[in-house]
């Protein structure tokens, strides 16, 4: 059976630091608030407005062909998670391939919110697995500063810009994404959503003055989601695949709020020394979270380690995916 491997990851963020004391200046809020109810210190934010996502994207996706040794022209397929795209169309999959010169490859963008790259990632190792593709980069990204409105102390204080990618190729060993469980729920969309600029809130002079081309959430709504649904589908993925908690050796959970995070690595049994975090320092990147996880983690990780990677995000969606790690990351690891 051929599987899909992960072979190699990398990441890119802003470098402009945007501290809780910094958010403190222009909006109600507090560095023990936003710490305590989030585990945020800090987050990264594009200030350069002529950059934009897929120019964020490049520098990742460059470094991982480098890191492989493979040319962009190699990639057959680029699937990008993101709800920042560049515009509307084309897709920032086409205008990321355009920027690397990765002219045999076609792709496409993947909305959905803080699942996007578990999606992708899901999506992209089908084309492995059936052995039409060799090479299926999946990228995980988003500006989010783009999307919030920095008077919403509820919103704002949450969200960071960065993301990353990985390659997919194909393995005969017994070792890649191993398994999925992908759901949706679109009920989700009241309580999470981004409205304005579609096809039913066309952009106008009113949806900008009623502040529809922000991020909407409703964040305890969307907290009880996410909780449960984090911990049932991480519980799932492991009893389906006949694994204990002493078989795993990272979780790699979504960044949203450490509180979750918690939940679900007690509810799955995992002490925190195997519960990959960054939130600390990022933010929630929404489809960055998880390739920056596995970038700023990949020193530490070894053929054969079983990973739980699980996450939640507007739609709703949210999911896990199994991943026995294919390679020796301390070769590579920065
Ligand atoms: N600073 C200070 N006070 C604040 C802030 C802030 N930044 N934000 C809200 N408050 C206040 C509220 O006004 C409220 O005050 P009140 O009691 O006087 O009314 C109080 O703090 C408590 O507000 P809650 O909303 O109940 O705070 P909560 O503990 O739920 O934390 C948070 C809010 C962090 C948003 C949390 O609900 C959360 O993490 N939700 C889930 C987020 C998530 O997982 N999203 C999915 C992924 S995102 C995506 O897909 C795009």
């Amino acid at each position: 059976m051929i599987r899909a491997a992960i072979t190699a990851v990398a990441g890119n963020l802003p470098e402009n630091v945007l501290t809780n004391t910094d958010l403190a200046k222009f909006v109600d809020t507090s560095d023990e608030w936003i710490t305590s109810r989030t585990g945020i210190k800090e987050r990264r934010i594009e200030n350069d407005l002529s950059r934009a996502t897929s120019d964020v994207a490049v520098p990742a996706v460059l470094e991982l062909c480098r890191k492989r040794g493979i040319s962009p022209e190699e990639i057959d397929l680029l699937i990008c998670g993101t709800v920042t795209p560049d515009m509307m169309f084309p897709s920032t999959s086409n205008l990321i391939c355009a920027k690397i010169g990765a002219k045999n490859a076609w792709g496409f963008d993947l909305a959905a919110a803080c699942s996007g790259f578990i999606f992708g990632l899901s999506t992209g190792s089908q084309f492995i697995e059936t052995g039409k593709y060799k090479k299926v980069v999946v990228v995980g990204i988003d500006l989010m500063s783009r999307i919030l409105d920095f008077t919403d102390r509820t919103t704002c204080v949450i969200f960071g810009d960065g993301g990353g990618a990985v390659l997919l190729e194909p393995t005969e060993e017994e070792e890649g994404i191993m398994d999925f469980i992908l759901h949706a729920d679109g009920n989700g969309a009241t309580n999470l959503n981004l409205r304005g600029g579609g096809s039913r809130f066309p952009s106008n002079h009113d949806t900008v003055d009623k502040k529809m081309h922000f991020v909407y959430q409703e964040g305890q709504a969307v907290f009880k989601h996410a909780i449960y649904a984090m911990a049932d589908v991480s519980a799932e993925i492991m009893k389906k695949n006949n694994l204990k908690a002493e078989d795993i050796n990272w979780l790699v959970p979504h960044q949203a709020n450490k509180r979750i995070v918690d939940g679900t690595s007690n509810k799955m049994g995992i002490g925190s020394e195997k519960v990959m975090m960054n939130i600390e320092r990022y933010g929630n990147t929404t489809a960055g979270t998880i390739p920056l996880l596995l970038w700023d983690y990949e020193k530490q990780l070894k053929k054969g380690d079983n990973l739980i990677i699980s996450a939640f995000g507007g739609g709703f969606t949210w999911g896990s995916v199994y991943v026995k790690w294919a390679y020796d990351g301390s070769k590579f690891g920065k």
